[in-house]
């Protein structure tokens, strides 16, 4: 509940529920700049994701992609739900397995695809994977013959079509994924083949994904009608082919600033389009949805502080002790966060802001509706930047010796925890080569 005095304005509502006077609590009893997740959030955005694909003829599961929040009470409240997750790296296992996830919910999308991460992979009990090259492919079928494993394998294509979206992930000659018509072997066509070929590999499906913050959902639509060509080809050439697993990837859009269309549209427009697609091949593939961004983007934000200000004709310039080292986005995508300001006394006028961080760099400034007016505010007041809790976390770094900040977290019966210490400066100059040649 707000205090009366207390006026913000407010972009965005969903951003987790916590209260002005919550965060005023909180910030008498830990250092700004911090960050508040909160649990709800993350389990409500999980419901009406899993809501929005009922229209689907068939079964659906969500997969977290724990690239957007790594944070082990965050994989933790989600392995509680008993999802799936999206993992790409050996680290990311690391992280999984010490909060006790289920390997057997597991896929793992290497980029690298070497063969010696497929074997620590396949050890550490993962047994679904995603190849996106043939190279990745013979390194797959020699892993899985050093490990003794059979494992089962999704082809990640690329559509190679324009994506509107704030990161695409396809392009024509893109990073990630094989073309569905190519004259190398770099080719979904040959490697599902070859997959079908191997005594040691079992098909499980087709991968793809498209983009992050995706705005224009028909980017969906043309990629089934892409893999239509695929499957045609495929039940022709394969007798008992079969398609366990379709995975579309991530992209559910978070409404920062602009509007983005809701999952509840982007889902309908998905399903009443995949309904028609496994209906004409006689399929029925588990579908899955997986998601970074809309799973942890909203649960978060970062409390800071103003902790200098200084007055133009056009209105005030505040510095807070947060920075793009706590936002990368901020800097590197021009990423909006919805803002709001708590102050201590009453407001009496509003007006232009601009607000920069606490590094000695140009590009540390954020970004703020040029429409938009806020309330007089001054030195020790709090500027909460909201929905901050994909891709931001993950990218802390120390640039001008800065320490990681705390997360706490706050719970669905409302009470809070610290879920990371805040990083002291001995830590962080000992972890940057603190053990001087000249004192070993
Ligand atoms: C393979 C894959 N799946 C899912 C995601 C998650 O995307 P988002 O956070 O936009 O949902 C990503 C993000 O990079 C990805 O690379």
């Amino acid at each position: 509940m707000s205090k009366p005095s207390l006026q913000n304005i407010r972009f965005s509502n969903k951003s987790s529920s916590i209260s002005d006077t919550e965060i005023k609590e909180i910030t008498s009893k830990f250092n700004t700049p911090l960050y508040v997740v909160d649990e709800q959030t993350i389990l409500d955005n999980l419901s009406s994701l899993e809501n929005s694909f009922n229209n689907y003829n068939g079964k659906t599961s969500i997969a977290y992609s724990i690239k957007s929040n790594f944070n082990p009470s965050i994989i933790e409240i989600l392995n509680k739900e008993g999802i799936l997750f999206d993992l790409t790296s050996l680290g990311e296992i690391y992280f999984f397995k010490q909060t006790n996830g289920n390997f057997d919910h597991i896929l793992y999308t290497s980029i690298t695809e070497e063969e010696n991460e497929f074997v620590a992979a396949m050890k550490s009990g993962i047994s679904k994977f995603v190849i996106g090259s043939y190279n990745g492919l013979l390194n797959l079928i020699s892993a899985s013959k050093l490990s003794q494993c059979r494992p089962k394998v999704l082809v990640r294509i690329n559509p190679e079509i324009d994506v509107v979206a704030d990161i695409s992930a396809s392009s024509s000659m893109g990073k990630f994924g094989v073309p569905v018509d190519n004259l190398s072997n770099d080719d979904a066509f040959y490697i599902i083949n070859k997959i079908y070929d191997s005594d040691i590999l079992e098909f499980y499906g087709i991968h793809f994904h498209l983009g992050s913050q995706i705005s224009d959902p028909s980017c969906f639509v043309k990629t089934i009608d892409i893999l239509a060509s695929l499957i045609t080809k495929l039940q022709s050439n394969i007798d008992n082919f079969s398609l366990p697993i379709l995975d579309i990837g991530g992209g559910t859009p978070v409404k920062y600033i602009q509007p983005v269309p809701s999952p509840d549209d982007i889902g309908k427009l998905i399903t009443d389009k995949l309904n028609m697609f496994i209906k004409s091949f006689n399929l029925s593939p588990t579908l899955i949805v997986e998601s970074g961004r809309y799973l942890s983007a909203e649960s978060a934000i970062l409390i800071s502080k103003i902790v200098n200000s200084k007055t133009y004709p056009e209105g005030k310039f505040h510095i807070v002790d947060a920075g793009y080292n706590l936002l990368l986005d901020s800097a590197l995508m021009k990423q909006e966060y919805p803002i709001d300001i708590i102050t201590k006394s009453e407001i009496h006028s509003y007006e232009n802001i601009q607000i920069g961080g606490r590094l000695c760099d140009t590009l540390d400034t954020f970004q703020i509706p040029s429409d938009k007016k806020y309330p007089s505010a001054e030195i020790g007041d709090l500027v909460i930047f909201r929905n901050v809790g994909a891709y931001s976390i993950v990218f802390n770094m120390p640039f001008h010796c800065q320490t990681k900040p705390s997360i706490l977290l706050r719970k669905r019966d409302q009470s809070i925890h610290i879920i990371r210490e805040e990083e002291n400066i001995e830590d962080l100059f000992n972890s940057e080569g603190g053990n001087l040649i000249s004192q070993q």
